[in-house]
Order: C-alpha cells, then sequence, then structure tokens
C-alpha cells in the first residue's frame, strides 16, 4: 500500500506572506491527527521561504508549481531546481495550464528535462496529464495522455519510482465542478497512466508511483476517489484555498 498524497495547489492565489500564514495556521492543527495520508502545499513562489519556516519539523511538505531545468543563467522570470532545493520537497510540472499558456517551456520535452532535473536535486516531481474535452469526446483520452506519461518519463530509471508521482488531471473537470466519476478516473489511471508507467520502469516499478487525480476534488467527493484501487491521492485546487480543506484531508485520511 502506498501512503496516498493530497497536494494543495494554490496556483496564483495567496501570495502574500499574511495570506498563506494566516490560512496553514488554521491547518497546521486541524490535520495534525491525520497520519494515514500525507498533505503536501504547493503555494506561490513568493511566499515558499516563509511557509518553509513555520512548517520545518511539521508533517506538512511543500512544493512549488513550476520551475526551469537549467541550473542558472539567462532565463528572465524563471527558477532554478538548486533555488527551490532544501525550500520544498515536491514541485508540480506539466500542469495543463502551463501546457496551455507557456508555450516550449511547458512542451513534453520540457517537463521531461525538467523532471529529470527535479530527481537530480532531490526534487519529487509531481508530473501533470490529461486530456482537454474535444479529445474526450473523440475518443483520444488513451493514446493522448498515455504519449504525455511515455513522454515525461524518457530516459527515467526505475530507481525513480519512489520519488514519482503524477497526476491525472482531465482538463475538463478542472475548476468546471464536473469531476471525473471515480470509476471513470480510476479505470484511465490505472489502463492508461499506470499502463504507460509501466512501459517505462516497469510493473514492479509502476506499482511504486503514486497516481493521483485532480480536478475539482472537494470534500464531498474525495472519499469516492480515495476508495478506488488505483488512485493514490489527489491534486487539489479551489478547494484546497480556505480552511475547510482540513474537511477534505480528514475524509481522505478516513
Ligand atoms: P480544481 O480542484 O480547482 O478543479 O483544480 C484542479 C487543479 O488544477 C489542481 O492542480
Amino acid at each position: 500500500m502506498l501512503r496516498p498524497l493530497i497536494a494543495a495547489n494554490w496556483k496564483m492565489n495567496l501570495g502574500r506572506t499574511e495570506q498563506a500564514l494566516a490560512l496553514v495556521r488554521r491547518l497546521r492543527p486541524a490535520i495534525a491527527a491525520v497520519e494515514s495520508v500525507e498533505v503536501a502545499i504547493c503555494p506561490p513562489f513568493t511566499v515558499l521561504p516563509a511557509l518553509a519556516e513555520v512548517l520545518r519539523n511539521s508533517p506538512i511538505a511543500l512544493g512549488a508549481q513550476t520551475m526551469h531545468w537549467a541550473d542558472g543563467g539567462a532565463y528572465t522570470g524563471d527558477v532554478s531546481p538548486g533555488m527551490l532545493r532544501g525550500l520544498c520537497e515536491y514541485v508540480i510540472l506539466g500542469h495543463s495550464e502551463r501546457r496551455a499558456g507557456h508555450g516550449a517551456s511547458a512542451s513534453d520535452e520540457a517537463v521531461n528535462r525538467t523532471a529529470l532535473a527535479a530527481l537530480a536535486h532531490d526534487l519529487k516531481p509531481i508530473v501533470c496529464v490529461g486530456e482537454s474535452s474535444a479529445q474526450r469526446d473523440a475518443g483520444e483520452t488513451h493514446a493522448f495522455v498515455g504519449r504525455q506519461v511515455s513522454a515525461a518519463l524518457a530516459g527515467f530509471e526505475t530507481s525513480a519510482a519512489d520519488r514519482l508521482v503524477l497526476a491525472y488531471e482531465p482538463i475538463w473537470a478542472i475548476g468546471s465542478g464536473q469531476a471525473a466519476t471515480p470509476a471513470e478516473a480510476n479505470r484511465t489511471i490505472g489502463l492508461t497512466v499506470r499502463g504507460a508507467v509501466a512501459e517505462c520502469l516497469g510493473e514492479d516499478g509502476a506499482a511504486r508511483v503514486r497516481i493521483l487525480y485532480g480536478g475539482s476534488v472537494s470534500a464531498e467527493n474525495i472519499g469516492s476517489f480515495m476508495a478506488m484501487p488505483e488512485i493514490d491521492g489527489a491534486l487539489v485546487g479551489g478547494a484546497s484555498l480556505k480552511p475547510e480543506f482540513a474537511e477534505l484531508v480528514r475524509a481522505a485520511g478516513g
């Protein structure tokens, strides 16, 4: 059994220190007793150092929302793996909101290079994949998502399995209030995502990779996702921005 991960993707919200600290101070005691799931918060870069300070020695992990693969140089606005090392444990890569708006720096190839750089710098990548509603309607989910996974994991060693996290986030389910059904998410995660991971890392490796579901996850529906055998947690957007996120975490912990 893998220890499930509930990761909060704050996106471009709560990026002022006082806002971020206010929420974390409420969440911390409210989820302290939940040991069966791991919790990670992925805030904007601006508040990572302040949260790293208050969450030192806390079971709540931190993650970044993106990064560049290069160690440094002329990349205006970007943040390197070395800058994040020691500041956070996780880094979200290839979120559909970045793939849609950041061109070549969020291509499949860039996601792969960045994921390899994350591992080389002791960061755990949370690689996001997922199809659009047009692709879903055209019956292309399996082929498209499988290709995204294979591209992201090119050159990975089986030993990466314990540090690697994937998140299946169908684009049509993000921020729409229309989550995938747990059965549908379980099927795509098992057959498509874990299937493609197995081709890269072998069956044993694939069994050790945590694969999350993301897209309109709430305190009300998290239990039904966690009950699915292929789903090892969730990547949560909107529902992670309020103190009620603690209820979601408690529900995930059963
Ligand atoms: P919502 O939970 O707001 O649908 O966002 C999901 C997401 O994009 C998490 O990365």
